[in-house]
């Protein structure tokens, strides 16, 4: 089944056996950013098997807009908490920016979680006590930045989502398009790869989600690498590409721009 020639990405040259989170040599690094080879997911419920995920295979390169389509229960957050190393296979290898992290243990995970990754969830998942500025401060904390250089980033971060003059207000006192731009703001102000975003808008009324949506434009022409999750075609079609997921499977992987 996983015959170790299969697993690695084409990209790859062979370069001897690789050991978990070893950076490859130089010039062995896949070209992608994001490389997946036969990823499975499986929960165990009692004596039965789910496969959430059945052998998934795709590469996302770097300055990709894409997004991941496909019904209820088909299997798209497990992929994108994968992807986001929120949680690991139960088979298959996954590479970010190099590292094989399918293996990686929870420490390991959790750094390349904050290096790597920025996230957006539906429900904003802000400090509601907290300022926005002090939202976005948050992920720098973790990384140890001082307090002085914490506050500045921040500032900018929230400065390129246009949101300068909200700075001092609690997620109560902003409007959801608001709350998701801070949110927003606050994935950003490390810098990541990566932008995931499980259904951004799903919370938003249909102006607003153009809002956030033209925001994401943004930020992809910026540069940024964004994979998005989502129901709404709409929101599929603005981005390049578009995986279709059904019951665990790609069904289609269409680029559309
Ligand atoms: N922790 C878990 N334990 C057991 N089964 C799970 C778990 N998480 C997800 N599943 C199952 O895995 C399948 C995929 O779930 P997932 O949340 O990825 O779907 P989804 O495509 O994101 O759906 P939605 O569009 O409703 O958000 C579903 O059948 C779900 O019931
Ligand atoms: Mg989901």
């Amino acid at each position: 089944m996983s015959d170790a020639t299969m697993a690695t990405p084409p990209s790859v040259v062979e370069a001897g056996a690789l050991e978990h989170g070893d950076l490859l040599a130089h010039d062995a690094v896949p070209a992608a950013l994001i490389s997946m080879r036969d990823i499975w997911k499986t929960y165990q419920m009692g004596s039965e098997e789910l496969h959430a995920l059945r052998g998934v295979s795709f590469d996302v390169q770097r300055g990709e807009y894409m997004a991941i389509i496909g019904p209820s229960g088909s299997g798209k957050s497990t992929l994108m908490n994968l992807i986001g190393c929120l949680d690991t296979p139960s088979q298959g290898r996954y590479w970010i920016n190099g590292k094989l992290v399918s293996a990686m243990d929870d420490d390991e995970l959790a750094r390349i979680r904050n290096k790597e990754i920025g996230f957006v969830f539906q429900t904003f998942n802000l400090l509601a006590r907290a300022t926005a500025l002090h939202n976005v401060e948050l992920p720098l904390i973790y990384a140890g930045i001082s307090s002085a250089d914490r506050h500045e980033r921040a500032r900018q971060s929230l400065a390129s989502v246009e949101l300068t003059d909200r700075m001092t207000h609690r997620p109560n006192e902003l409007s959801g398009g608001q709350r998701q731009r801070v949110a927003i703001a606050r994935a950003l102000v490390n810098h990541p790869s990566l932008l995931l975003a499980d259904e951004p808008t799903g919370a938003l009324d249909s102006h607003t989600s153009v809002e956030i949506m033209n925001l994401f434009e943004k930020l992809h022409s910026d540069g940024n690498t964004i994979i998005v999750v989502t129901h709404e075609p709409d929101i599929a079609a603005r981005a390049h590409r578009v995986i279709s997921i059904r019951d665990g499977q790609i069904e289609r992987d269409e680029r559309i721009k």
